[in-house]
């Protein structure tokens, strides 16, 4: 055996090891609903363009309860992910927010807002939403979902420019679709957040 392939080789099974053990880990989570949910009136917002943020989304709901609500653009991007990225392109070049149907979220307290990430920041749709609103009294938790690099520190501080410094808990990043036990990873964020309280 080479030494590159040695090492190669460990790598590996280093990795394997270490998926077993997270697999092993979240498995035995023992959610606990957390403070910050406690009588409170519970949503959960999300834009999703291929379905991941709105698997999340609904799982997140399932665990925490409370309405869900999708954001919904006036104009649909094109189904083709060419076109549709050059035209997300454009619109952030231009700094302009496409227009969404309006979200009545003034009867709740926490309000879970998911989005893709977009070249690095939250997607268009998202922000346009965050944007719009008024989260004055509110908790805001988001939660984002992506398939490659996410610059999450980035991320949450462009939230707390839109909502002007509105009152936000840590947020938590998916890995695409593909994601095993979803909702024991929810339940883990949640139970950090808790005692991050
Ligand atoms: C226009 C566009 C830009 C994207 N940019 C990024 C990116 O910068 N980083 C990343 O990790 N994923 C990026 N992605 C992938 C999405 O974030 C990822 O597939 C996400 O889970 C899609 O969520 P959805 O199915 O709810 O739309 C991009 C996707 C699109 C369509």
């Amino acid at each position: 055996m080479t030494k590159v392939f040695k090492i190669v080789l460990f790598s590996v099974l280093c990795l394997c090891l270490m998926l077993i053990l997270k697999i092993i880990t979240l498995k035995n989570v023992n959610y606990k609903r957390p403070r910050f949910l406690e009588n409170k009136k519970v949503l959960v917002v999300y834009y999703s363009n291929s379905g991941h943020t709105k698997k999340i989304a609904e799982n997140i709901r399932n665990v925490v309860g409370g309405d869900i609500k999708q954001i919904e653009l006036v104009e649909k991007y094109p189904a083709k992910r060419v076109a549709m990225s050059k035209i997300v392109k454009q619109q952030m070049k231009e700094n302009h927010l496409p227009a969404i149907e309006w979200l009545d979220i003034s009867d709740y307290d926490v309000v879970f807002v998911g989005s893709p990430i977009w070249n690095g920041k939250i997607s268009l749709p998202t922000k346009a939403f965050l944007s719009t609103q008024d989260f004055e009294h509110k908790i805001i938790v988001p939660f984002f979902t992506y398939s490659g690099g996410a610059m999450r520190g980035k991320i949450s501080d462009e939230i707390y420019t839109i909502t002007k410094n509105a009152k936000m808990l840590r947020a938590k990043f998916f890995f695409g679709n593909g994601i095993c036990l979803q909702k024991q990873q929810i339940m883990k964020w949640l139970n950090e957040l808790s005692a991050e309280e």
